[in-house]
């Protein structure tokens, strides 16, 4: 590829025109390190020259955005620091009220043309420290879901059927991903292409989520294994103190 392709396809990936993208750049260059809440009130008007935002989104500094013109923001959606968040033209929704915290990377990671591609997180579902969402093959993630930190959230697999050629050059396949409102998956879970988390599922940190699990299931284990319906075989109450009054009142 000749210097100016390769100047291209980097655009490309980064915006959808260059004007659009020299604003961006510039915005982010000049508010996007300004801690505290003079930078969350400067960005979070400022940004919505270049974003699709409902209201004024609390973004904490050194947020860094790509192809903002495909990042909606629903209504009081906050955004921690260091947080890398890049759309494509399918787009990346953030619904009102959800939280993304520090040093998440929300990717679309769509430089195929996939129509599928997108990432579309629901209302009040909180995506925890370091989390990865990979969004080639399309990720739904409903309302009131709990991810706790470095979830990892991956809607493509690489071909490797050929031993002649290296698996880079095989393609891709990307079904896709959905996790249903009211889940928990927790810290250090990787759920795989194709999966569907059923609705109020709860997943055991560290777990591999290579089949899908059924709506209100604990499923825990590498590959995770459903150990208990939560439904037909409750939990008993907690014999510890409960606490209320967190973020789950905002
Ligand atoms: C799954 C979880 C909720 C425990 O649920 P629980 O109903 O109390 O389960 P128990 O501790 O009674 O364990 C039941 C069985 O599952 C196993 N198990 C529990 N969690 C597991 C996990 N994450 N991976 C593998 N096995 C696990 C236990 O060893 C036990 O097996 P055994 O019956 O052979 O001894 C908990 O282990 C967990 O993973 N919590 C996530 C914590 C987290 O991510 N916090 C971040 C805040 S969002």
């Amino acid at each position: 590829m000749r210097p100016l392709d390769t100047l291209r396809f980097y655009l490309r990936t980064k915006t959808s025109s260059l004007p659009r993208y020299v604003l961006s750049e510039t915005l982010q260059a000049a508010v996007g390190w300004i801690p505290g809440v003079v930078g969350i009130g400067l960005r979070g008007i400022l940004y919505k020259l270049v974003l699709r935002a409902d209201g004024i989104p609390a973004i904490e500094d050194h947020v860094r955005i790509h192809r903002a013109e495909d990042v909606v923001l629903g209504r009081g959606v906050y955004i921690d620091h260091g947080v890398y968040l890049h759309g494509a033209p399918q787009g990346l929704h953030i619904g009102d009220h959800s939280w993304v915290m520090a040093g998440s990377r929300l990717h679309v990671f769509n430089f195929r043309g996939l129509p599928q591609a997108g990432i579309r997180i629901g209302r009040r579902t909180f995506i925890g420290e370091g989390t990865i969402i990979r969004g080639q093959g399309g990720v739904v993630i409903g309302d009131c879901v709990l991810f706790g930190p470095r979830v990892m959230v991956l809607a493509v697999n690489h071909v490797f059927a050929d031993p002649a050629r290296p698996i880079m050059q095989q393609g891709i396949t990307a079904k896709g991903i959905c996790i249903e409102d009211g889940c928990w998956i927790g810290a250090g879970a990787t759920i795989l292409d194709g999966v569907t988390v059923g609705q109020g599922a709860c997943i055991g940190a560290g777990s591999v989520v290579t089949h899908s699990v059924p709506a209100h299931a604990l499923a825990v284990g590498v590959p995770a294994r459903v150990i208990r319906d939560l439904l037909t075989d409750p939990l008993p109450a907690p014999d510890v103190q409960v606490y209320f009054g967190g973020l789950e009142q905002f």
